[in-house]
């Protein structure tokens, strides 16, 4: 079977970044299906040759290896056609452009919305007037970037809108966290594997913690980032992928309907919180210095920091508190999955100088080294039960040769080849908004205090630190324990 990926938005930051490089690095791994083309669509007036070349220094920035002679048999297989979204007429001799390429072989056609979201609904109306989701000769499917809307109402508009041309198994919406081969390795570490799941419950798990810190501040991207936040750029949908694949039940298959179903049966159980308690389940923060950024109004409440609690009402999870925190300018880049055992119900050995011992843990580091590391406590050699927390440890890195794909890679190679288990659902992404939106009008509301501040390189502001600590926990605030 032949393939082709459309991408709208082809002159845009996301093509040439990720997109391409991850294409080629498929190509030259050998795993990028023969038979595979790149057509780019966009507005900008530009040759084939002209895109093939901008293309080429960009890859060879963004892809982890590049070779002169890859590129050139991968850039055979690359195309351009200039065109208005706007504009049937462009749209039609995209069509046209197809069909010659393909010359009349079934094809897998992938449409990637790259564009900016505002022009996912023309987009996608156009390739309905046109036909172009029509099976006839090969499967249609459609990629979607994130933001997918900007609130639950907006979500289900844009659902109704894809759901007008294309039915849901041709619908694709990405979350590039369930590319991550460590997220993947959640699914492997609690379903392939007999020893967690008995202590993976209520009983033996006292509470959770969700964290992406980010190093790097809001930079250029301040205009886009005002209007959105930490908790749409971050919370809808990267973390509550997080919390699904970490509190979900066991799929009777591995399939994408099977592994979607127990997604959302967490997210169906998250228990909703009205306006007057929202608040006190969450602490935000802005860094300092973001006011300054380009873009970013004087006066904003942006919060570029987030930490919220959620509880879920299953048998599992009863009375374990999830958290969830994330922040830009933050003390380093770490992404971790903390799973916090309660302590042994009697303390034999007397705790440490301040009469308590820190209790088991598995971290589950997601980046930027990726691997996990358990956590438990040993005798010191020599006189008397002196205890120290210790580690066992397992690093991705060490275990595995090679260089762990990007990704997007895995993504695009089961777009193509049909499989959405890694794609999220329309009712996943209605359902997270859901979770998400009376976070984001509590906090929006003018009757909340002025959003408290935190120094660039600090883990939040410190009404996070007392928060947690007002629940009786602390936040694991480690910089990667894996490097
Ligand atoms: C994006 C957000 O979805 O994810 C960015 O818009 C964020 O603000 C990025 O920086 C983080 O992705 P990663 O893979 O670097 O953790």
């Amino acid at each position: 079977m032949s393939h082709t990926i459309v991408i709208f938005g082809a002159s845009g930051d996301l093509t040439s970044r990720k997109l391409v490089p991850a294409l080629y690095s498929l190509k030259r791994a050998g795993e990028l299906p023969a038979d595979t083309r790149i057509v780019g669509f966009s507005r900008t007036q530009m040759s084939d040759d002209a895109w093939r070349g901008a293309l080429r220094d960009t890859t060879a920035k963004h892809a982890d290896a590049f070779d002169e002679q890859a590129w050139q048999e991968f850039a055979n297989a690359i195309h351009y056609q200039p065109g208005d979204i706007g504009n049937t007429a462009d749209f039609m001799a995209l069509k046209q452009r197809l069909e010659t390429l393909e010359s009349g072989r079934e094809t897998t056609r992938v449409y990637y919305l790259a564009t900016a979201p505002q022009f996912y609904g023309p987009v996608v109306a156009r390739l309905g007037e046109l036909g172009m989701a029509d099976e006839a000769n090969g499967p249609r499917r459609i990629v979607v970037e994130k933001p997918f809307g900007t609130d639950l109402a907006s979500a289900r508009h844009l659902n109704a809108e894809l759901h007008a041309v294309f039915t849901e198994r041709q619908v694709y919406r990405i979350d590039h966290y369930l590319g991550k081969e460590s997220v993947q390795n959640m699914l492997a570490l609690r379903f392939a594997n007999t020893i967690f799941e008995p202590i993976w419950n209520r009983r033996y798990i006292d509470h959770v913690q969700i964290t992406v810190a980010e190093e790097v501040p809001v930079g250029r991207r301040g205009a886009y980032y005002d209007g959105s936040g930490v908790l749409r750029d971050m919370f809808q949908n990267h973390l509550l992928q997080l919390l699904m694949v970490t509190a979900m039940e066991a799929p009777v298959k591995f399939n994408a309907d099977a592994v979607r179903n127990e997604k959302v049966k967490v997210l169906d159980a998250v228990r909703p919180l009205d306006l007057e308690h929202v608040a006190a389940a969450g602490v935000r923060g802005q860094y300092e210095g973001y006011l300054d950024e380009p873009g970013v109004p004087a006066t904003s409440q942006t919060a570029t920091f987030g930490a919220i609690r959620l509880e879920i009402d299953s048998w599992r999870w009863q009375g374990v508190p999830f958290y969830l925190r994330s922040g830009k300018a933050m003390s380093c880049r770490t992404t971790q999955i903390v799973i916090a055992f309660r302590q042994p119900p009697l303390e034999l050995f007397g705790g440490d100088h301040r009469g308590h011992r820190e209790a088991n843990r598995l971290v589950v580091q997601i980046q930027p080294a990726e691997g996990i590391q358990l956590h438990f406590h040993t005798k010191v050699p020599g006189e008397g039960m002196r205890l120290r927390l210790t580690d066992l440890e397992f690093s991705y890195s060490r275990e595995f040769a090679g260089r762990l794909p990007e990704a997007y890679e895995p993504l695009l190679l089961d777009v193509m080849t049909g499989d959405a288990s890694l794609f999220a659902r329309s009712d996943e992404v209605e359902k997270s908004w859901e979770i998400i939106d009376p976070f984001v009008r509590a906090w929006a509301s003018p009757d909340m205090p002025r959003i408290p501040t935190y120094e660039r390189g600090f883990w939040g502001p410190m009404a996070s630190v007392s928060w947690m600590e007002g629940q009786g926990r602390t936040w694991f605030d480690q910089c990667p324990v894996l490097t």
